[in-house]
């Protein structure tokens, strides 16, 4: 008799995203000509770049020569790509990264969910609450989160409130933890940490040989100063953290699928009798056994947004989706709305209306506006109460569904 996981019984049976996908489709069955405006999952509707593009129809017809077709590559990543990500995302910037730390990958959300197989299951694990859910749903899968409770929060798991009263920065936990889950520019609150913010949780890290989890993949919608684009430009970080970062909202490969995880040499896990092991070498290790590398052609593509006229594409890519964060900050402060981030990411976390619920808010936007956001309570407790509205739309959907909220 085949056994299942049977963690698997305890998260929610569908996935957030595919829930919302779920409803999006019953009220369109209902509602055939509805004019629905997508504000929901962040999935970019503008094209690839053509850089990428041109890159990538290069890349597939060498696939028709002997001589230039490739076939399994380097599970880590072709050199060329680890090479451009190393100058031109740390080196430029100050940071010291080999190519070597680099593992390319097919996204950020399948590295940030397989991480935790270098990890023990006993492990305890700190979470900021709200937060993207593959980190909470991989690690009740691994049997790390414990037990769900009636409020949806798992036993085992430590999470970190980030709300309008301590203006969304999580306060170190109070109890021993081995783990911890950051993303700045956060998804889904788009609300950000300073330098010095996040130096306070590389501190702490060294301090109790915690390690940082740090989702980056919104890095380049950074406006302001002083927001680290990297956990890295934080001294001491590379001895405390691993970093996630995404090809998707950057040059628009949500589709295209490309990310990449640094994990760096000095960066040490122990054994349960306490001696030091490199977690790159774990995660290689990982990887060559569960991954055959991100496609050629892809990698081509991804290392086509560092060129002159990539790097210019992928600018007015950012520039553009910015500009519909304004338009949605502008438009829901204009409908009264109270609102948070947006200003350095493509997100906009916006307050119900008093008395009503994440879901309720959802299911009235989409019925009375059609208009889909993502509902807060979908990304932990800490976010009920609260919708988020994506910025990835086009133009004249992002400004039809503020006039739509406006009436
Ligand atoms: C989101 O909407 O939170 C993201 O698009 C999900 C993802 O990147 O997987």
């Amino acid at each position: 008799m085949a056994q299942i996981n049977e963690n698997f019984l305890k998260i929610p049976a569908t996935y957030l995203f595919s829930e919302i996908a779920k409803r999006i489709t019953q009220h369109k069955e209902a509602n055939p000509t509805a004019p629905i405006i997508r504000m929901g999952i962040g999935d970019v509707s503008l094209p690839l770049p053509d850089a990428s593009v041109d890159a990538m129809i290069k890349a597939a017809d060498e696939q028709r020569n002997a001589e230039t077709f490739r076939g399994y590559g380097p599970e880590q990543g072709y050199a060329f790509l680890r090479e451009a990500i190393v100058i031109n995302d740390f080196t430029s910037k100050g940071i010291n990264i080999e190519e070597d730390e680099i593992f390319v990958s097919d996204g950020a959300k399948s590295d940030t969910g397989n991480i935790g197989d270098i990890f023990d299951v006993n492990n305890r694990v700190a979470i900021t609450d709200p937060s993207y859910p593959v980190y909470v749903d991989t690690n009740a899968m691994a049997g790390r989160a414990g037990e769900p409770s009636v409020t949806g929060e798992w036993t085992n798991l430590v999470y970190l409130s980030c709300n309008a009263d301590n203006n969304f920065v999580p306060a170190l936990p109070t109890e021993k933890v081995d783990l911890v889950y950051l993303c700045y520019p956060n998804n889904p609150t788009g609300t950000t940490l300073t330098k010095e913010q996040l130096a306070v949780w590389v501190e702490y890290a060294k301090a109790n040989k915690v390690i940082l989890l740090f989702d980056a993949a919104y890095e380049s919608f950074i406006t302001e100063e002083n927001v680290p684009h990297s956990i890295y430009e934080i001294e001491g970080a590379k001895e405390v953290a691993i970093e996630f970062r995404s090809f998707s909202k950057t040059a628009g490969f949500t589709g295209t699928r490309c990310g990449y995880t640094v994990v760096p040499k000095q960066l040490m896990g122990y054994t349960k009798s306490g001696e030091p092991v490199a977690l790159n070498k774990l995660w290689n290790r990982r990887q060559c056994t569960k991954f055959n590398g991100t496609s050629y052609i892809v990698q081509r593509a991804a290392e086509a947004t560092y060129s002159p006229e990539g790097k210019l594409q992928v600018q007015a890519l950012i520039n553009f989706y910015t500009e519909n964060a304004k338009i949605i900050r502008e438009g829901l402060l204009k409908a009264g709305y109270t609102i948070f981030g947006g200003v350095n990411a493509p997100y906009v976390w916006a307050k119900a209306p008093v008395g009503m619920g994440s879901w309720e808010y959802f299911d009235y936007l989409l019925k009375e506006k059609n208009i889909v956001t993502t509902p807060g309570a979908g990304f932990g407790a800490s976010g009920e109460g609260y919708v988020r509205f994506s910025a990835f739309g086009s133009r004249e959907n992002t400004i039809e569904a503020m006039k739509r909220l406006e009436k």
